[in-house]
């Protein structure tokens, strides 16, 4: 999709489709005020009738009105104005957008930019909607023989701000929700990849390609024997079942010359769980396929930067490996040792995640990080505790806590903090081995956390527990592209 900013009145816009919004009950926004006048109120007639009265949801398509040089006037409705918040405004965008794709409108002019929502700016309202409206048209249907083609497709929105005054502004928001729509648009395509094609070998190749796509990023595969060389012997307990190789992916931006200390993102990569020897009950296993999805958020956060060409050093680091059971699979018992010199009992191969995860968080020392943010579909128990709305998030340092849990609602990509107390720490002990990797039924995922936080001793890091929100089930099974939003809004903030 083509987006596109100006400012101007709804009358003077020669172009398929103006779209301006009405609110509950029958009042008119400034646009559509402008619209009524020029009409010989047109609009507030109509309105009076009871065509519309402003409900969110609704949509009046008109055609030919007085005054207008524009093909076609739609109405959205924005429900009552007061209680027009975050979550409306998406909506409504939403909505607008959908609409629009559905006139046969090759291009609209759309004035809900303009709607006032309580403490958010031009900047904030023009980045949601780019990002909204690429979300509400996202297909996923590269797998699929024969594509449904639209005869008019919908290829421009242009959205509007109140003045010229804005139109700087306005087109740095506009470039901004682009490049992070863009990056959500690639991490619900490499969540929704099947795990016969997503492979870590094909993630590992994906990363190449997108080191190409930009020149600020460079790209570094490590393969199974140098894993070994660096005594990852925890990662290795996990891929060893396969015959698919692991790899373990860095992508590193750089976008600053002064020595900064990097953003270190690490994202579990498991591009297909089994549960190994511990095996899943065969209910919904494909959904075992979107276990690559925080990996999936590294590549999406990282493009986003580098188109963005953000003044900030950022790492992602990615351990890629499948589950499965097999005669060379981990066995239930088994000990290794982790990178970090500390020895893990495996008491379950299911909990495979912070497996890979402490490896990587352990190799993440090396790039001196000033935080460590790791991102991971890691437990069902998140699932059961938060549901689909928020991302479950744990930190070692309260200040970055913060900072996520604000970017998220900034974002409308909320997580909500989990205690990560000491209390928790004894169900991980072990008779055999420094630590077990599960902790029992209670508490499942501050115990995943915890185990997660032997490893990041040595820096600021928090915890993104993405196993309810990355992906939906049912009829509206896909990959969401969350955390990106989460992500990419800390990162900005990181910069004022
Ligand atoms: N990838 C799963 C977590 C998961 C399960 C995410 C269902 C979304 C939906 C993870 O590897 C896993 O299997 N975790 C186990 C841990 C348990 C064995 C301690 C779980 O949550 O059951
Ligand atoms: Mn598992
Ligand atoms: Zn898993």
């Amino acid at each position: 999709m083509d987006f596109n900013i100006k400012s101007g009145d709804p009358e003077k816009q020669r172009t398929a489709c103006v779209v301006v919004g009405i609110f509950e009950s029958r009042r008119l926004s400034e646009p559509a005020k402008a619209i009524d006048a020029v009409s010989n109120k047109y609009l507030s007639n109509l309105i009076r009738r009871g065509d519309m009265d402003g409900k969110r949801g609704q949509m009046l398509l008109l055609h030919n009105v007085p005054g207008m040089i524009s093909d076609r006037v739609m109405l959205i409705g924005c429900g009552k104005e007061r209680e027009l918040d975050d979550r409306a405004y998406r909506a409504v965008i939403a909505n607008s957008v959908r609409a629009l794709n559905d006139t046969g409108s090759l291009e609209g002019v759309n004035y809900l930019t303009e709607l006032t929502i309580k403490g958010r700016d031009h900047n904030w309202k023009i980045r949601q909607a780019v990002m909204t409206a690429e979300h509400t048209l996202y297909q996923f249907d590269e797998l699929k023989s024969k594509k449904k083609e639209k005869r008019r497709p919908l290829r421009k929105i242009t959205f509007t701000v109140p003045t010229r005054r804005e139109l700087p502004q306005g087109e740095s928001a506009l470039n901004q929700g682009r490049a992070i729509g863009n990056g959500i648009k690639l991490t619900r395509r490499l969540g929704n990849l099947p795990a016969n094609i997503c492979t870590p070998t094909y993630l590992a190749k994906q990363a190449v390609e997108l080191g190409k796509s930009y020149r600020s990023l460079t790209i570094d595969v490590l393969e199974e024997a140098d894993m070994k060389k660096l005594g990852m012997g925890s990662l290795l307990s996990v891929s060893q079942g396969s015959k698919q190789p692991a790899k373990l992916i860095t992508i590193e931006y750089k976008g600053t010359k002064k020595a900064s200390k990097p953003i270190v993102l690490v994202g579990k990569g498991v591009t297909f769980d089994t549960g190994g020897i511990s095996i899943k009950p065969a209910a919904a296993m494909d959904e075992m396929k979107f276990d690559m999805c925080g990996a999936a958020s590294v590549f999406g956060t990282l493009s986003s930067v580098a188109e963005m060409k953000l003044p900030i050093n950022v790492v992602g680091i990615i351990p890629a490996t499948e589950n499965m059971p097999s005669s060379t699979a981990t066995k239930p018992g088994d000990v290794f040792t982790s990178m970090s010199g500390q020895t893990v009992e495996v008491l379950n191969t299911d909990a495979e995640g912070r497996l890979i995860l402490c490896d990587a968080m352990t190799y993440a020392e090396k790039y001196n990080p000033e935080v460590v943010i790791d991102i991971a579909t890691l437990t069902g128990a998140c699932v059961i505790a938060l549901g689909k709305h928020a991302s479950g998030l744990l930190s070692n340092h309260n200040p970055l806590a913060r900072d996520l849990l604000n970017a998220g609602d900034e974002a409308g990509d909320r997580a909500w903090q989990l205690p990560l107390w000491d209390e928790y720490q004894q169900q991980l002990n072990s008779p055999f081995a420094d630590m077990a990797n599960i902790g029992g039924r209670e508490a499942g995922t501050i115990t995943a956390a915890c185990f997660l936080s032997r490893f990041a001793e040595k820096f600021n890091w928090a915890h993104l527990d993405i196993a309810g929100t990355a992906w939906l089930s049912g009829g509206k099974k896909g990959a969401t592209g969350r955390p990106v939003p989460l992500l990419t809004q800390y990162i900005l903030n990181q910069l004022d």
